[in-house]
């Protein structure tokens, strides 16, 4: 049986909330734009969800607002990691407080070795995983760690930005697109690189245009449709359902 969930009930309005992670009711804006039109839902800690839904959808809109960047800008709702309310932090301080946002956040910095980008998004505390670790996991960077990080291929640079996030003591990774352009082989590395973030236990969201990989990795996937959550359920059960596919993602 299909859910299709037009809000999500299920999420509680306090920091008392179980869900290690959840937002309720976020409305967001670029300027007047109205983009994030009242999306709700929850993660349990160590749980990876797929957001998903067409181009446009606001996927994309959803991380920035949970990553507190200053566009969109959010004007309702609440958003809690770990009973820290980030609905009344700024950028920096959601960062502080766990959430990491890859690609997208601190991008590769030109000039810099992968070494050093390495080092540097260790400079603020707290720290997560340790340069070595990280090298244990995408032996590609240790390769090249001397190697002045814009001259990486896009799919080095992925992963160079996963890493970087990783680098810092994260509780919710936020994922953008990390297949996005990159050739059948590298999207297989990258997402061995992800299957093992789910094995560490690492939370996370992950957005992707294809959704089939994003699914096979996730537990839980929500459909976004232009505003609100339209599905909200087992990732197995979006695999499941060529109609829900159809209807939502267009695959
Ligand atoms: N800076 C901005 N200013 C105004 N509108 C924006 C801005 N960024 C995004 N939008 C609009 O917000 C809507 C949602 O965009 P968003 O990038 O969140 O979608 P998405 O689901 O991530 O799409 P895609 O799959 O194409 O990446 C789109 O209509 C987009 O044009
Ligand atoms: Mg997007």
């Amino acid at each position: 049986m299909t859910r299709h969930v037009p809000a999500v009930p299920t999420v509680q309005r306090t920091g008392s909330d179980p869900a290690f992670f959840s937002c309720w009711d976020i409305h967001s804006y670029y300027g007047e734009s109205y983009i994030v039109q009242g999306v709700s839902f929850y993660i349990r800690e160590g749980e990876v969800l797929a957001l998903l839904g067409r181009n446009g959808a606001g996927k994309t809109s959803t991380l920035r607002s949970i990553a507190r960047v200053d566009s969109p800008q959010v004007t309702h709702g609440e958003i809690w990691l770990d009973h820290k309310p980030l609905h009344n932090m700024k950028s920096h301080e959601a960062a502080q407080s766990g959430v990491g946002l890859a690609p997208e956040d601190r991008r590769i910095i030109a000039g810099m070795t992968v070494e050093e980008n390495l080092i540097f998004s260790q400079i603020a505390p707290p720290v997560g995983w340790t340069i070595e670790r990280i090298y244990e996991h995408f032996p590609r960077l240790a390769e090249r760690r001397e190697q002045k990080a814009t001259t990486l291929s896009g799919g080095e640079q992925q992963m160079l930005a996963v890493a970087r996030a990783l680098a810092r003591d994260i509780k919710l990774l936020l994922l953008n697109e990390p297949y996005e352009g990159l050739a059948p082989v590298i999207v297989h590395e990258i997402e061995k690189i992800v299957d093992s973030i789910k094995e560490l236990g690492i939370t996370t969201i992950i957005v992707e245009q294809n959704a089939v990989a994003a699914l096979r990795l996730a537990d839980r996937a929500i459909i976004l449709d232009m505003g609100p959550v339209v599905f909200d359920g087992f990732a197995q059960e979006v695999l499941d359902n060529a109609d829900l596919r159809q209807q939502y993602l267009a695959i």
